[in-house]
């Protein structure tokens, strides 16, 4: 009997075996339709019609294979589900509404209540919630540990540990973890390593290379990269993807939109460019910001004087990313805010809001917005400071993007 999906048995498209990322991100997917279209069709359809009752009955019952369901199977969300295994090196993926629902999917098909989870104290705001508070009523406990302090996470171990859940470069202090030894505590306990790729995406960084399990992504971010649609995705082996996530995908529906799924897949065309273009303009820019005297400090893992420099270089493919954090200088955490949001306001080209991974540069201030619900001491834990700011740096000219923080950092008010 066939699975939910039977990703063995579904077309290919026909690719060398060696083929590399960048060809993988254009090509991989579903053979054409008997149109023979080039760019890959959006199937906007809730449903699949079948010839007969008998055959929709073997069908339903998983005895043969094909579309039925879009909040399970649909072909244009299965594009974009190969294109990102292929690129993630993982073996299956499914797609989900947004990233936070690719979490909350691993979470309710792989934990139980009673059931631990260690995560990084570093995480996205709404990850923190999602398992401090959500999971905590299911009877799932979270440790928050140092994102960066490996021993830190041995500590927290329990014989009821299942999942290690890390996210890297973290969000907005771009903390690296070392993917391969959180891997190797998890794995020596029984656990399972996931990591959120959401920063470094496939096109830098490749978790499953370095020893973790599962693969979190908020297509929302780079994997879209035009700050179009919601999106979410989890990679991994296909035991767990297709055999517990899909069928609880069937039953909660935590299901992408063919549309959105649609917009993600073009978008992965043009992942590794928009990842290098973006990355070398981040650069410059922490550069630049590193020497301006308004600045404290500045948040990169492509810098040298980042903690976790070296590495973010050996594991992240060379790059640093587009994610630049820094913190204005001030006497206290009131000035703090009062100077960060003066930056903020005099920007002209960045916009500002608190998604991250758009070709729009975009700038905020997490301490009230992406990390505005975590109490103070939640936010103090995960290093976030009320004079910080992230800017998530898009495709603009680089010189235009300096003189628009400039024009804020050079006028603070004394
Ligand atoms: C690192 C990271 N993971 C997950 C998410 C959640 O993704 P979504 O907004 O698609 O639910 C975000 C959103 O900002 C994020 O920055």
């Amino acid at each position: 009997m066939a699975g939910e999906r039977d990703i063995k048995r579904l077309p290919r498209v026909e690719l060398p075996a060696d083929a590399r990322l960048d060809t993988l991100a254009v090509r991989e997917g579903l053979p054409p339709s008997q149109w023979g279209e080039n760019s890959e069709a959006l199937f906007l359809t809730s449903s699949f019609v079948h010839p007969d009752a008998a055959t929709a009955a073997a069908r339903f019952a998983n005895q043969e294979e094909a579309f039925v369901y879009s909040r399970f199977t649909n072909p244009t969300v299965m594009m974009m589900e190969r294109r990102l295994a292929a690129l993630e090196g993982a073996e299956s993926c499914i797609a989900t509404s947004s990233g936070m629902s690719a979490i909350l999917l691993m979470c309710l098909g792989l934990l139980k209540a009673g059931d631990h989870v260690i995560c990084s104290q570093s995480v996205f705001g709404s990850t923190i919630k999602l398992l401090a508070g959500e999971l905590a009523r299911f009877g799932v406990e979270t440790s928050f540990v140092s994102q960066t302090d490996v021993e830190a996470w041995r500590a927290a171990l329990r014989p009821s540990t299942r999942l290690l859940f890390a996210e890297t470069p973290s969000n907005p202090l771009t903390e690296v973890c070392d993917i391969a030894a959180l891997a190797t505590i998890a794995h020596d306990a029984g656990a399972l390593l996931a990591v959120d790729n959401c920063f470094c995406t496939p096109a830098l960084q490749l978790p499953l290379k370095l020893g973790a399990d599962l693969i979190i992504h908020s297509g929302t971010k780079y994997l879209d990269g035009q700050g179009r649609v919601l999106a979410g995705a989890l990679c991994g082996p296909a035991k767990i993807v297709e055999d517990k996530l899909v069928p609880l995908m069937r039953s909660a529906g935590l299901t992408l939109s063919p549309f959105n799924a649609w917009v993600v897949l073009k978008g992965l065309e043009t992942l590794g460019i928009r990842m290098a273009a973006q990355g070398e303009r981040a650069l410059v820019l922490a550069r630049w910001l590193e020497s301006h005297p308004a600045v404290e400090r500045v948040y990169y893992p492509g810098l040298p004087s980042h903690p976790q420099h070296a590495l973010a270089m050996k594991q992240q493919n060379g790059g640093g990313g587009a994610v630049v954090s820094f913190v204005v200088k001030a006497r206290d955490a009131q000035e703090a805010r009062r100077n960060a949001f003066h930056a903020i306001d005099s920007t002209r080209i960045c916009s500002i809001t608190a998604n991250l991974g758009d070709t729009k540069s975009t700038v905020t201030h997490p301490a009230s917005t992406s990390h505005g619900r975590l109490s103070e001491e939640q936010r103090l834990a995960a290093g976030i400071t009320q004079g910080m700011i992230r800017v998530a740096v898009g495709l603009e000219d680089i010189e235009d993007l300096k003189a628009d923080l400039a024009r804020g950092l050079d006028t603070l008010p004394a």
